[in-house]
């Protein structure tokens, strides 16, 4: 379903200019995005050294703003490719006063342009789409080529934080976190039966467990 985009959406990207970067969508090029950097200052954007959480594919920002309220000590960075949704996260943050959060309206394809080599120690990955059909499997965000991608600025040791509501990419992930050399930590089939108080319940994970779907985690260790 197309969705209409949203009224002055250019003025209001722009003055969330402060907790916001803006990048040029044009290039999807992982290659490319990894030879022109343009990285962040973690330094000035967040006024600290804290560690560096990373989340991809954040839509409306449910999770992220809950986390960041909840974990001062951390700083976040979230990234959403469409603009049109990424607004209402960062006017949700901005709305809230978190400082702790700054945002990307990026493809997960060129984020080595922007985060500086081992930078992140943990990245969550949230019902990302499963894109099931054929010819698809190279766009999925736990696909080897994105698992390796991703080892340009997650630091060593570092862990991917994966959630889905879908048993068959469940299993696809599994194999392309063993496939390209990351540990599992953790591969639980039914996270809501484990009454884990410090999970956030992200916006998709609302809908599909009250579809009466099981949710499913994967802990990979870099
Ligand atoms: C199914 S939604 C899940 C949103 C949110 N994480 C949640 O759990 O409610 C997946 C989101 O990932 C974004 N996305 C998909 N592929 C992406 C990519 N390559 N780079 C950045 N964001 C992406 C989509 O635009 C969409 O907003």
């Amino acid at each position: 379903m197309r969705m209409h985009r949203k009224s002055h959406l250019d003025e209001r990207l722009l003055s969330c200019g402060e907790i916001l970067t803006i990048a040029d969508l044009t290039d999807k090029n992982m290659k490319n995005a990894a030879a022109q950097k343009e990285e962040l200052d973690y330094n000035k954007i967040f006024g600290n050294n804290n560690l560096v959480h990373l989340e991809i594919g954040c839509g409306k920002g449910k999770f992220i703003c809950e986390l960041a309220a909840r974990r001062p000590d951390i700083n976040f960075i979230a990234v959403e490719k469409i603009s049109n949704v990424l607004i209402e996260a960062v006017e949700r943050a901005m709305d809230e006063g978190l400082k702790n959060v700054h945002f990307i309206n990026s493809a997960a394809e060129v984020l080595p342009r922007y985060l500086k080599e081992g930078s992140i120690d943990k990245i969550y990955l949230n019902f990302s789409n499963p894109l099931p059909k054929l010819g698809y499997a190279k766009q999925r965000l736990t696909h080897p080529r994105f698992l390796q991608e991703y080892r340009l600025f997650l630091k060593s040791g570092g862990v991917i934080v994966q959630k889905t509501d879908d048993g068959d990419f469940y299993k696809f992930s599994l194999e392309s976190y063993e496939e390209s050399g990351y540990e599992i930590l953790e591969k639980c089939e039914d996270l809501h039966a484990l009454n884990d108080s410090e999970n956030i319940v992200t916006e998709h994970e609302r809908k599909f467990a009250d579809m009466g779907k099981n949710i499913y985690r994967i802990i990979a260790k870099s």
